[in-house]
Parts: structure tokens; sequence; C-alpha cells
């Protein structure tokens, strides 16, 4: 379980988060959504500890993680916990085999032939089997999330944060990863946290949703009860009339 309490951070003056309370729980999917610059990528880099926070208090499976020295948490946290970044984030230098077993550098005393095992494993799972020697240039722009994917699941993380999985894909792309995140759940029993204002996909791959807005997380709900909800932030965001405080 994350727990996240009164989370705070600021760039400069810009106070971006201004508060954050939430509950990541073991085994749920929880989709946090917020127009552009609200915030979302933050919170996500501050929970993988990308960045340090202001003040408030992050706590993994009830050990808190804020104040850790980068070595304390990438021997503690890191390798439990994984990211997919917004753009993917490959290493375009290298084909997608090695990106992935760049990813397993966090786990120590994998022999050669398991960690070809566990990279010719995690394309299975994400159907890019065959595709370890190609280069992320030669890949779609679907692939290249799947290829992501299969890197943030490399090293079978406790949890896994994903940052707009589905945003820039056509719908048809986006059910697929939506899909990908709910097998993956089912199958590595990951617990995720995901960041997304792809309203349409957000109710087939989440429990819960929680809506971020001025620097809080203004509401949470079941996602199956997104279209019930009264609160007017929440509403505008739905309608697309949301604007940044
Ligand atoms: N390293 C940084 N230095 C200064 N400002 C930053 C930094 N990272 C983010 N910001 C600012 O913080 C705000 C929130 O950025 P963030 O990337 O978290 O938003 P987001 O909700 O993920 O947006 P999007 O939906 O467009 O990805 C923005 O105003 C951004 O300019
Ligand atoms: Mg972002």
């Amino acid at each position: 379980m994350i727990e996240i309490r009164e989370l705070k951070k600021t760039f400069e003056s810009h106070s971006v988060l201004d508060g954050i309370d939430l509950n990541l729980n073991k085994g749920e999917t929880l989709t946090v959504m917020g127009i552009s610059g609200c915030g979302k990528t933050t919170l996500l880099k501050l929970v993988i500890g990308l960045l340090s926070a202001d003040s408030g208090s992050i706590k993994v499976d009830g050990k808190e993680v804020t104040g850790l020295t980068e070595k304390e948490f990438n021997t503690t946290i890191r390798r439990r916990m994984t990211m997919v970044f917004q753009q993917g984030a490959l290493w375009d230098s290298k084909t997608v085999g090695e990106n992935i077993e760049l990813a397993l550098n966090i786990r120590e005393g994998i022999s050669e032939p398991e960690r070809r095992d566990m990279v010719i494993e995690s394309l299975e799972r994400v159907s890019m089997e065959g595709t370890e020697n190609m280069y992320p240039e030669e890949l779609s722009g679907g692939m290249i999330k799947r290829a992501a994917i299969a890197r943030a699941i490399a090293a079978r993380p406790d949890y896994l944060l994903y940052d707009e999985p589905t945003t820039g894909l056509d719908p048809v792309l986006s059910r697929r990863i939506s899909e990908l995140i709910i097998k993956l759940d089912e199958e590595l029993r990951t617990s995720s946290l995901v960041i997304s204002h792809d309203i349409s996909s957000i109710p087939h791959f989440s429990d819960r949703v929680a809506m971020m807005h001025g620097g809080k997380i203004v509401l949470t709900c079941e996602a199956g009860k997104i279209w019930d909800q009264e609160d007017e932030v929440f509403k505008d965001f739905l309608h697309g009339t949301l604007e940044n405080v």
C-alpha cells in the first residue's frame, strides 16, 4: 500500500502540489486524472523518488520514503516500483532488448541466461515477441508504449506507475493498452497508479479514480461511478471546460 499525506512541491515560486492526500491500496489500479500542467507527472516523480518533496509523507508498505538517501531509496523501494514514462523514454541508441536488460540492473544476482529469458518473457507479455533486436525508431507509437511497459514489468515490481499510457493513441490502440494494463495487473499481481486524462479508457482499467485540481485531490470514487458525480470541478473536467487555477 502507498499512503500519501499532505504532500507539497513548489517549483521556484509556483506551488504545484499543495497537500496531496491519496492511498493506493494493495492490488488495485487507481487512476489520477487532471488537466494538463496540474502536476500529475510531478506526483509520480515524487512517489518514485526522482524528485524530492518540500514536505509531507509518502509511505510504501508502512515505510516512510521521503527523506531517504538515493542509495537507501534504490536498495529498498526502486527495485519494487517502476514507472512507464509519458513519452516511453526508451534509449534510442539501444535495441528493445537492451533497453529492457538495462532495467534489470536494479536486481542483483541474475545470470545472463536468466536475463535473456526475462527480456523475452516481458516482451511476450505485451505481445511483442521477436522485437528484441529492433531499435525504438523502427517501432510504431503503440509498440513504443508496449516496449516501455515491457521494460517496466521486467524486474517484476510490486508497484507500477503509468504516466499517460493511452494518451495520443487511436481508440483501438488505446483500448488494447487498457486491456494490457488489466491483464498485467491480474497476472503479475501489481498495484498500479495510473495518470490519465483519457476519459474514454479510464473506467476500463481502473478500480478507482481520483481527480487532481489546484494541487490537491478534490475527489475519489469508484471508476464505474464517474458519470454519477455531482462535484462541479469534476463535471467541468469531464465536459472539457476546466482550467488550471
Ligand atoms: N523540474 C521542473 N522545474 C520547474 N517547473 C516544473 C518542473 N517540472 C514540472 N514543472 C511545472 O510544474 C507544473 C506541473 O507539471 P507536470 O509535468 O507535473 O504536469 P502534468 O499534470 O503532468 O501535465 P501534462 O498533463 O501536460 O503531462 C507545470 O507548470 C510545469 O511547468
Ligand atoms: Mg505529465
